[in-house]
């Protein structure tokens, strides 16, 4: 009906010539044999759409196997067992015996199956209300001597009051095993904001990131912060340095955002990685991750060649890992909407997601699928199933999903329309290009229409973004804030290798070993999903779904 109507507006004025109106019916249906896709109801077009109801089982993308969430995490690479220890703050703060997200972990070789560590809570909170670490918060890890000392934010939620004049401090907890519990250490003394020195001195102290330097001999430690820097407060990254892990001394701000004024650099850490040292932050407002550059670990900070992020708004308080084989990895959470639906609004803790992190030629930060997920999930070919395809479709490589799709006017769609995937995990791929494109092309996610009405992973070359976008494809502006965004530069004539990894309602996307891009997309899963351009004319080829 809608459909109808729409192409009745076409016919009006004068611009739909091409195939007749009306979306070609393919007589193959593929019958839902998931239980969540059988209770999906059909679109007035004859589409899946409804979101599926969230699901706990994750293998890529971990969560806690009792059903919680994972919030800030704490990467470290055991050389002994060859595995990451993934600690993180599991969002058990407003539950009923109200744990203010203590430390958990888990382990993994292969980012496609983590082990929680059986220890089970790695870090706890105080049960004394007055006391600093009342809850505690992210930081990291270091090993000396056989020791490995945990640094974290303490946190009292009942600041301000009569005994709790700080909101926030850094303190010591040290373990000799990854896999034992954390002990706080009482007698260290808890770092607080610098006194007379511009700082906000009661709140907004915490993150603590320790690493080595060794061509000063010393740890230096970065703490996220406030500081009043000429007469305009800014979120800061503070620096500390120590011979001893224990006694720490203020060596001044470190980065201060530069032109930025972002109001927390949360999360911060630096790594080194070939002749470059790189600063990365979460911004607590966009929750973007950026990164700065430099040749040394003292700065100065400076952007990058080319974009300042490679990747979207889902991946919080990213930290990196390198494992014994020069291999970085970065981990982070993705957010889960409040009452797990695609309406929600951000919600804090989600699953854990990790990518491999590397340079290009310009000593950029690049990212792509950690390689054993990858083989992972290319384990078992999915045979695909069209249901439709409308508008000017030509098939570009004969036996395989491969088409060439053109519009060449607004919102005249030209689409191929799959059946559901009923499948927990999977990843499609295809090679996109484009000769010309006037507004965007790419994916429909829970299309309830071919026109219109479905969520859109979709190349916008105008804009340099890849982008993801829950509005109705016909209110699409040059103006429209992307629920999720991520620069990538666009030219014609250029292959673009994506890859969509789903699971539940994680879905990840990869173009090019460039750029990720990580959402929360509830109905994702078990609905009908394709490929579209609008005015545009591009190429899709060698679609193909595989699944572990
Ligand atoms: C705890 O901190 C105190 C004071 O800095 C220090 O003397 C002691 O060695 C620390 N204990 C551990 C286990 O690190
Ligand atoms: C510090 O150690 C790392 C790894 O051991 C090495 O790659 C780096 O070159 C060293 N840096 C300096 C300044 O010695
Ligand atoms: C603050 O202002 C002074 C005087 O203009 C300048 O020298 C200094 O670099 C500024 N400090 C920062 C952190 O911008
Ligand atoms: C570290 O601090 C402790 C007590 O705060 C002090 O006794 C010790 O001398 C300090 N060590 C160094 C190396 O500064
Ligand atoms: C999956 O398809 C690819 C071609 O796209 C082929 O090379 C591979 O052997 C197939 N795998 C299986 C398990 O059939
Ligand atoms: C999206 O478009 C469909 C028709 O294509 C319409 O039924 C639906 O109400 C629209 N939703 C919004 C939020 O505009
Ligand atoms: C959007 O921007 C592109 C590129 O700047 C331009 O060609 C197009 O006309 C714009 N569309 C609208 C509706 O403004
Ligand atoms: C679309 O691009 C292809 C090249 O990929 C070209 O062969 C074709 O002629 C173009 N179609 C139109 C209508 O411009």
């Amino acid at each position: 009906m809608k459909k109808l109507k729409y192409c009745l507006y076409s016919v009006i004025a004068f611009i739909y010539v091409l195939s007749g109106c009306k979306q070609e019916q393919i007589t193959i249906k593929n019958k839902p044999i998931d239980k969540s896709v059988s209770t999906n109801s059909l679109s007035s077009s004859g589409l899946y759409c409804t979101a599926q109801t969230e699901q706990t089982d994750y293998n890529i993308y971990k969560m806690c196997n009792d059903g919680t969430r994972i919030g800030d995490v704490m990467p470290y690479f055991d050389a002994t067992s060859g595995k990451f220890y993934i600690y993180y703050l599991k969002d058990i703060w407003n539950d009923a015996t109200n744990q203010r997200h203590p430390w958990y972990g888990a382990t993994t070789n292969n980012f496609y199956s983590y082990s929680e560590l059986s220890a089970g809570e790695m870090l706890s909170c105080s049960t004394q209300p007055c006391d600093q670490d009342f809850s505690v918060g992210t930081g990291s890890i270091v090993k000396n001597s056989g020791t490995y000392y945990g640094f974290y934010s303490g946190h009292n939620p009942n600041y301000p009051s009569s005994c709790v004049t700080k909101a926030e401090g850094i303190m010591l907890a040290t373990s000799n095993s990854l896999n034992n519990k954390f002990n706080k250490n009482t007698s260290f003394t808890t770092i607080y904001p610098p006194t007379g020195l511009g700082f906000d001195e009661t709140n907004n102290f915490r993150d603590p990131y320790v690493i080595y330097d060794n061509a000063s001999g010393k740890y230096d430690m970065l703490i996220a912060a406030r500081n009043n820097v000429n007469g305009t407060w800014k979120g800061v990254i503070a620096k500390y340095t120590s011979t001893n892990l224990l006694n720490w001394t203020y060596q001044g701000i470190l980065y201060d955002g530069g032109t930025n004024n972002y109001f927390m650099m949360e999360t911060p850490q630096i790594f080194q990685m070939g002749s470059y040292y790189y600063l990365i932050f979460s911004d607590i407002n966009s929750k973007h991750v950026y990164y700065r550059k430099s040749n040394s670990i003292n700065g100065p900070w400076s952007l990058p060649t080319g974009y300042d992020r490679f990747e979207g708004n889902s991946i919080y308080a990213a930290k990196s890992e390198v494992d014994n084989n020069g291999n970085r990895y970065i981990f982070g959470w993705t957010n889960v909407l409040t009452g797990n639906t695609d309406a929600g609004s951000w919600q804090w803790g989600g699953n854990l997601v990790a990518h491999k992190l590397s340079q290009d030629g310009n000593g950029d930060l690049i990212v792509s699928m950690p390689p054993l997920q990858k083989s992972y999930l290319e384990q078992l070919n999915l045979t695909m199933v069209k249901n439709s395809q409308w508008g000017a479709v030509t098939n570009t490589i004969p036996g395989t999903e491969s088409y060439n799709l053109v519009s060449n006017v607004d919102n005249d769609i030209a689409n191929v329309i799959y059946e559901p995937v009923t499948l927990a995990r999977y990843k499609i791929s295809a090679v996109v290009s484009y000769t010309s494109s006037n507004k965007d092309f790419g994916f429909m996610i829970g299309a309830c229409d071919g026109f219109n009405d479905f969520y859109s992973l979709r190349f916008v070359p105008s804009q340099n973004k890849f982008r993801f976008d829950k509005v109705n494809h016909s209110l699409l502006t040059n103006t429209t804030i992307a629920t999720n965004d991520v620069p990538l530069a666009l030219n014609p004539n250029t292959n673009y290798n994506i890859d969509i990894v789903v699971e539940n309602s994680m879905v990840v996307v990869y173009i090019n070993n460039i750029i990720a891009l990580s959402s929360r997309i509830y109905k994702a899963s078990g609905t009908n999903w394709g490929i579209f351009v609008d005015h545009s004319n591009a190429t899709f080829n060698y679609i193909g779904v595989k699944y572990p």
